[in-house]
């Protein structure tokens, strides 16, 4: 064979076409292969014309296609298919070639593949990809993880088919073995709280604001052109404004309220637990899905019938507008602040190196959560790399002191109004527990020693006491 492929690409489902023809149209030959032959062709028969492509029907064909060190991209199922493609290419490969996973892989399983195939020399790349089937062709953002001296080899193509911001790549080396999956299932657990604090915005300019979807759309697309800016702003205004073609009724009226989620979110809380890192809003977000979608506990309340007030149009003290803006923002700063510092812990834990800012620069663009502030976090991070939390950072200390009064306006109102609104209430919940002097933590080791002598820490002196409860007269010993 005379042309070599400088990539390959196998699993050639939406994701893997389009991130196949987004590296041909970068002028990259790129060799093909999927499990079944038929959707290879189909690919070189549609798009052929777009770029070189060089497709291959057995796996050894494909990885004598590519030139060395070979670079191929798994674009695959997360979980059991990922191995199984593992294990049909890796005995082919040589020293010093690289497996990229492309999917959304759990860290967990992207560090022991890179163990495992750095034994035999190989190069296992974890790398998040963010953007959907329109990013994967036009410009995703790219997290790669993995060995830093693959990225010399390969950084150079993500780098050209990711999106751009200023001609700047929405790409970089996140950090050694998961860091890259690590980044991408953080970036999806932010999205769902992203999507979560929307969904309460709409639902209080609607039930408390009276206001009908379509209405609320263009308030959407208002809030578009400020600081709340971004990609899931932008297309909630689209789905607001969506009217059923069958019934003539607002396309989200026709939609069962049930959220579905492939487990991304899940797993940011699940690893934020691990790491012990309060992501609140990640959570709520996903204990909101699973709410929505638990039919048979809903209908057992419905029948019940739980008592509440039902909202009404017009409740709020204040312009519910303004005001549901400000805690929209507010609580979208809390949810990134806390994703920022989950992203810092894991980073800590498994010597990542992860530089923060960057990762807030490459997902300027291309990814689901591609929003105006991202600049900001940016420009914090810059001013201060090892920041504790974004709260603290000018723009959006600013911003937060700002939103206070309607923040805590919008909370009550939709208590009094028995509307759902667990991410904005622990948004605000997670941020007065941040500034509060003391917390009731102190009652808690209290009762923690009382049960189980796990003993406290005093304000006034050094050391670890335990009090004696059992005694008549409670002594506090040193434990
Ligand atoms: C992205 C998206 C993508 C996917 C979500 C959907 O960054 O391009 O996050 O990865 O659409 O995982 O997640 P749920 O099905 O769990 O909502």
């Amino acid at each position: 064979m005379s042309e070599k492929a400088q990539i390959g690409v196998t699993g050639l489902a939406v994701m893997g076409r389009n991130l196949a023809r987004n590296f041909a149209r970068h002028g990259h030959t790129v060799a093909l292969h999927n499990r079944s032959y038929g959707r290879t062709k189909e690919l070189v028969e549609e798009f052929g014309h777009e770029g070189k492509f060089i497709p291959s029907e057995s796996a050894a064909d494909f990885v004598a296609s590519l030139e060395r060190p070979r670079r191929v991209v798994i674009m695959v199922k997360a979980g059991g298919p990922t191995d199984a493609v593992i294990d049909e290419f890796a005995p082919l490969l040589e020293p010093g070639d690289m497996l990229i996973d492309a999917g959304n892989a759990h860290y967990l399983d992207t560090r022991r593949r890179e163990a495992a195939l750095k034994e035999k020399g190989l190069h296992f790349v974890g790398a998040g990809v963010s953007g959907g089937e329109e990013g994967a062709l036009h410009g995703p953002s790219i997290m790669p993880g993995g060995p830093k001296e693959s990225y010399d080899a390969l950084g150079p193509l993500l780098e050209d088919i990711s999106a751009k911001v200023d001609g700047e790549p929405c790409c970089v080396h996140v950090g050694p073995d998961g860091a890259g999956h690590f980044v991408k299932m953080v970036h999806n657990g932010i999205e769902y709280a992203d999507m979560q604090l929307i969904a309460e915005a709409y639902d209080l300019l609607r039930q408390v604001g009276g206001h009908q979807p379509a209405e609320i759309a263009e308030i959407f697309k208002g809030w578009n052109e400020g600081r709340l800016g971004s990609y899931l702003i932008e297309i909630t205004a689209e789905v607001l404004k969506q009217v059923d073609a069958s019934s003539g009724k607002p396309f989200v009226d026709v939609v069962q309220d049930q959220a579905e989620q492939k487990g991304t979110g899940r797993w940011t809380v699940q690893a934020a637990l691990d790491l012990g890192v309060p992501v609140s809003g990640i959570a709520e977000s996903v204990f909101a899905r699973a709410l929505s979608g638990g039919a048979d506990v809903r209908k057992a309340a419905a029948d019940a019938g739980l008592p509440g007030p039902s909202p009404s149009a017009g409740a709020h003290g204040g312009d519910l507008q303004a005001d549901v803006e400000q805690a929209l923002f507010a609580s979208k700063i809390v949810a990134y602040a806390q994703g920022f510092q989950q992203i810092q812990a894991a980073s800590k834990e498994y010597d990542w190196e992860i530089d923060p800012g960057a990762m807030a620069k490459i997902w300027r663009a291309g990814c689901i959560i591609r929003a105006k502030f991202l600049d900001y976090i940016k420009q914090a991070y810059d001013k201060q790399p090892t920041l504790s939390t974004l709260l603290v950072d000018d723009y959006f200390l600013d911003a937060v002191s700002g939103a206070q009064d309607a923040w805590r306006r919008v909370v009550a109102t939709a208590a009094q109004q028995g509307i759902p609104a667990p991410g904005f209430a622990s948004a605000l919940a997670y941020y007065d527990g941040l500034r509060a002097k003391r917390l009731p933590a102190a009652l808690i080791q209290g009762q923690r020693d009382f049960f189980g002598a796990h003993t406290y820490r005093r304000v006034d002196k050094e050391g670890s006491f335990h009090t004696l409860w059992a005694t008549d007269d409670r002594t506090e010993v040193e434990a």
